[in-house]
């Protein structure tokens, strides 16, 4: 069966540019619970480290410097088929190929600076919020 949880990251161009409100509000419109919430600076070590299934890529190294580029926020969030709807209500990876009126679409700059994370299945949504918030930060949060 499908998880209730995935993990959203609001990537330092959407922060800068005022648009984490917006964004908050769209996922809530479909449907998503926000279950915590961080305003994070990462460093070098844990943007690469975040996303290690990537190195080796060549946009790897411009990814973990734009990570690390200004605060990012990443959310835990709940709702039925979590990983599989947040993926489709974000969009595509490069927002010029992003379906009409995703997050991508309407907030993203480009391939890079493209303003929203999405864990892209069970397992990594359980690494992924593990990776931002403690058991112990859940228990107390979780509904
Ligand atoms: P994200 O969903 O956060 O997962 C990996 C990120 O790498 C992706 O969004 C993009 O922002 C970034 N990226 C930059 N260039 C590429 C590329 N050519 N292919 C895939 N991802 C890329």
């Amino acid at each position: 069966m499908a998880s209730n949880r995935t993990l959203a990251i609001i990537k330092p161009d959407a922060i800068a540019s005022g648009k984490a409100g917006l964004i908050i509000a769209h996922l809530q419109k479909e449907g998503f619970a926000v279950r915590a919430a961080r305003l994070v600076r990462l460093s070098k070590g844990e943007a690469g480290a975040f996303y290690a299934v990537h190195e080796g890529r060549p946009f790897y190294p411009e990814l973990v410097t734009f990570m690390m580029s200004g605060p990012c926020m990443p959310l835990a969030l709940e709702r039925a088929d979590a990983v599989g709807t947040l993926r489709t209500v974000i969009g595509a990876t490069d927002p010029a190929e992003a379906a009409p009126g995703t997050v991508r679409k309407l907030y993203a700059e480009s391939k890079g600076r493209n303003a929203i994370h999405a864990s892209d299945s069970d397992e990594n949504a359980t690494r992924e919020i593990g990776f931002f918030f403690t058991e112990g930060e859940l228990a107390g949060l979780w509904g």
